[in-house]
C-alpha cells in the first residue's frame, strides 16, 4: 500500500521497482536489470504494493510500466524461483501473478506498457494486462514456456488469444517463437513500433492525450471493452448500462456544454 500522498517528482523505491509520478502520469520501472527484469515474488509484490491502492490516489491519473535497462521489459517469470515450486505452490504464485495483472486490467486509471526490449513468458502477461503496449524497434516477444515444460501462468493463454486469435496464438504458444516488434505490431500485439529513445515520450503523449478526455467515459470504456471478455457479464447490456448513466454525470454536462459553446471541454481527474 501506498500509505502517503504521492508529489511530484518524488522517487518511490522498492526493493526491486522505482516509480516517479509526473504531471498525473506514475511511471513504474521494474528494477531488475541484472536478471532482464525477471518477475520474482519480490518484484510482484512490489508492483502489488503501487497499484493495489491506485483509486485512493487521485493525483495519479495514468500508468506507464516499463523495464530498466536497455535489453528487456521483462524476460518472465523468475525461473531460478520456480524450480524449486511444487504444484501447490505453483498455483498459488500463478494465483498471485494473476490477482496482480487482473487489478491492471480492470483499473478505472488507463495503463500502458512502454515495452523496451524483451517481453517473454510472464513479461509478455504483463504487457498484455495494460490497456495499451507500445514497443521499442529491437523488442522481442514471446511465451517460451513450452520450453521449460510449462504452460503460462499468468493468463497468457487467455489473453494472448484474445488479442491475436486462436490459430497464432496457438503458434507462438506451442513454438515457443518469439517474433520481433513489427510482426507483434502486424498481429494486433502492440499498439505502436517507435525508436527505443521514444517508447516513454510516445507512451506519455498518448495518455496525455486520453488526460484531456472525460475521466468517467475513459473509465466506462474500460469497463465496457472488458466485459466483452468476461463471459458471465453480457457486454452489450454493460454497454447500455453505462452509456446512460454517463448521462448522470458532471462529465456529460461539462462536455455537452463545451460543444454547445464552441470551447474544449475541462474535466476533472482528480
Ligand atoms: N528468470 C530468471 N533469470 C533470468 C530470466 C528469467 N526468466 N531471463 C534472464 N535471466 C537472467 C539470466 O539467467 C542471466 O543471469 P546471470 O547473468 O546471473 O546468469 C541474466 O538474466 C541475463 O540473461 P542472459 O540469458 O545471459 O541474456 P541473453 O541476452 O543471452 O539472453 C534471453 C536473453 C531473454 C533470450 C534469455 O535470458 C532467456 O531465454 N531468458 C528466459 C526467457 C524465458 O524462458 N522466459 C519465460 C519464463 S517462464
Amino acid at each position: 500500500m501506498i500509505n502517503h500522498y504521492i508529489t511530484n517528482n518524488e522517487l518511490i523505491t522498492l526493493s526491486n521497482i522505482k516509480a516517479v509520478l509526473e504531471e498525473g502520469i506514475f511511471t513504474i520501472t521494474l528494477n531488475r536489470p541484472d536478471k532482464l527484469n525477471a518477475l520474482n515474488h519480490q518484484t510482484l509484490s512490489d508492483l502489488k504494493t503501487l497499484i493495489e491502492d491506485l483509486n485512493e490516489h487521485p493525483e495519479i491519473r495514468a500508468v506507464i510500466i516499463t523495464g530498466a535497462g536497455e535489453k528487456a521489459f521483462v524476460a518472465g517469470a523468475d525461473i531460478a524461483e520456480l524450480a524449486h515450486l511444487n504444484p501447490t505452490q505453483a498455483k498459488e504464485t500463478a494465483q498471485f501473478g494473476c490477482d496482480i495483472f487482473n487489478t491492471i486490467e480492470q483499473s478505472s486509471k488507463p495503463f500502458i506498457a512502454a515495452i523496451n526490449g524483451f517481453a517473454l513468458g510472464g513479461g509478455l502477461e504483463l504487457a498484455m494486462a495494460c490497456h495499451l503496449r507500445i514497443a521499442s524497434e529491437n523488442s522481442r516477444f514471446g511465451q517460451p514456456e513450452v520450453n521449460l515444460g510449462l504452460t503460462p501462468g499468468y493468463s497468457g493463454t487467455q489473453r494472448l488469444t484474445q488479442l491475436i486469435g486462436k490459430a497464432k496464438s496457438l503458434e507462438l504458444l506451442m513454438t515457443a517463437d518469439m517474433i520481433t516488434a513489427p510482426e507483434a505490431l502486424e498481429l494486433g500485439l502492440v499498439n505502436h513500433v517507435v525508436p527505443a529513445t521514444e517508447v516513454l515520450t510516445k507512451s506519455k503523449e498518448i495518455l496525455t492525450k486520453i488526460m484531456t478526455k472525460s475521466p468517467t467515459a475513459v473509465k466506462g470504456v474500460i469497463a465496457c471493452v472488458n466485459a466483452y471478455y468476461t463471459v458471465s457479464v453480457d457486454g452489450f447490456a454493460y454497454e447500455i448500462e453505462t452509456f446512460g448513466n454517463c448521462f448522470g454525470e458532471a462529465d456529460f454536462k461539462e462536455g455537452v456544454a463545451a460543444f454547445l459553446e464552441k470551447r474544449k471541454p475541462a474535466f476533472a481527474w482528480s
